[in-house]
């Protein structure tokens, strides 16, 4: 089926990690030498990936007053951070340590936004004294507790509301958020009420309002279906003298992985800014919170085979990767491609790809026709996103490094976990 939107064909594709004489590249760099050389599993992050999936955000912008905030859940690694910070990017938080991270990579407090539906009291302190741009505020029990702990730091909070417009973004029930049985926001109906909440208390500046509806989106319309209900409700405000200075409106774009077709931001923008104009709110700046296609494609896990084990029913690929590094599949039935580093001839076996946890959800991928031998390297792709971000320690086993190329270079962003690391912090009784 084509979309009937244009689609964007360097967020969709895996352009930077190609194959040249048969052997798996990350830019210039053939990544059975960082296999080899540093070991597995291994992240791999392209910084050209970043940066070109910067690019499309900030030419879908133009000259609008747009502020892209890198949801930085997706991938939090103080080199890609640093990135998006020397590329202009703002950054969505979502904790107190998320906060810190940002800082550390030295972005600037007035282009973060801090969301999320519980913060502490602690978090609202530390980002109060970073002066952060805003406070996505998701309940009133939150309106409450941000102004007391304003007040008693004599400032005043900026904050947005996240509203729940109750749409259904079409994605896993797992990343879909802005439906009403979701525990995000504040329903669109409840609004209003809480807004004047927000306007009486005293240690709150209102100054926008934002919606996030649900991660890995494919289809543009729900995104319009709440920007309607949104602009609905700035009328209301206005006509209650409550003046709104930013709409956010969340991140959520998908990529693909397989064979989706990921509206563009530049369709997704397009199409806001028409109808923002269409509706009298031409002026409104907008603030974006992407995360997965900022970076879900620009990285990508390489994992090795340890063992082929031929049963009656499947055939399986044991690899040195597990779901402690990446959670994707077993947690939402995900998708990710899987290629050799350096493709055998001959017949493909379909091979489950699974990992040595103990857990019949430890997979990464299924039936793939893959030709494949013992020691093999093998790609996970569109691991930049959501990846290591989510990885544990779980069976006792250390998490991966991570490495970004850069043309013909690459750097360790991260050293491995070592046994040691593990044993850190805890202690036994007497
Ligand atoms: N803003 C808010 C308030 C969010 O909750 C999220 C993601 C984002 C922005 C960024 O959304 P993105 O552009 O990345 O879709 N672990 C799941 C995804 C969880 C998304 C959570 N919220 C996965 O691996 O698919």
């Amino acid at each position: 089926m084509t979309p009937a939107y244009p689609v964007q064909p360097d967020l969709a594709g895996h352009p930077y990690f190609r194959y040249r004489n048969n052997v798996l590249y990350a830019e210039d760099v053939p990544l059975d030498h960082l296999a080899h050389g540093l070991g597995t599993p291994l992240y791999v992050y392209s910084r050209a990936a970043l940066k070109a999936a910067w690019e499309i955000y900030r030419s879908a912008v133009g000259q609008h007053p747009v502020l892209v905030c890198y949801g930085m859940k997706a991938n939090s690694n103080l080199a890609v951070l640093k990135e998006f910070v020397r590329l202009g990017a703002g950054f969505d938080i979502v904790s107190g340590g998320e906060l810190k991270r940002a800082l550390a990579a030295g972005a600037d407090p007035s282009k973060i936004v801090f969301s999320g539906v519980g913060k502490q009291a602690w978090e609202m302190r530390d980002a109060l004294s970073a002066q952060v741009k805003c406070f996505n505020v998701e309940s009133v029990a939150e309106l409450h507790r941000l102004s007391e702990v304003a007040e008693n730091m004599g400032l005043r909070a900026p904050v947005s509301l996240r509203v729940n417009p109750d749409v259904d973004a079409q994605t896993h029930p797992y990343i879909s958020t802005g439906l009403k049985e979701n525990k995000f926001g504040i329903a669109i109906d409840a609004a209003l009420d809480a807004y004047r909440t927000a306007q009486s208390l005293p240690g709150l500046d209102i100054v926008g309002v934002d919606c996030h509806i649900g991660s890995q989106l494919t289809d543009i319309s729900p995104y319009f279906d709440a920007l309607e209900k949104l602009l609905d409700l700035i009328d209301t405000l206005d006509r209650e003298g409550i003046r709104i200075a930013h709409l956010d409106l969340g991140g959520g774009l998908g990529i693909r992985y397989a064979d989706e077709t990921p509206p563009s931001p530049k369709a997704l923008l397009d199409r806001v800014f028409e109808r923002l104009n269409a509706r009298g709110h031409g002026h409104l700046h907008l603030v974006l919170e992407p995360g997965r296609s900022l970076v879900g494609n620009a990285g990508v896990l390489l994992t090795t085979v340890q063992y082929l084990k031929h049963a009656e029913a499947r055939n399986f690929a044991i690899v040195d990767a597990a779901m402690n590094d990446l959670l994707r599949p077993a947690l939402y039935d995900a998708f990710h491609g899987v290629r050799a580093l350096r493709p055998r001839a001959g017949a493909p076996t379909d091979y489950d790809i699974v990992g040595p946890v103990c857990e019949s959800a430890d997979w990464l991928a299924r039936q793939r026709p893959l030709t494949i031998q013992q020691g093999d390297v093998l790609a996970v792709e569109s691991a930049g996103a959501y990846a290591m971000a989510m990885a544990s320690n779980y069976n006792a086993r250390v998490r991966p490094a991570e490495v970004m190329v850069d043309g013909d270079r690459y750097y360790v962003v991260r050293q491995r976990e070592t046994l040691d690391d593990l044993l850190k912090g805890e202690s036994t009784l007497p």
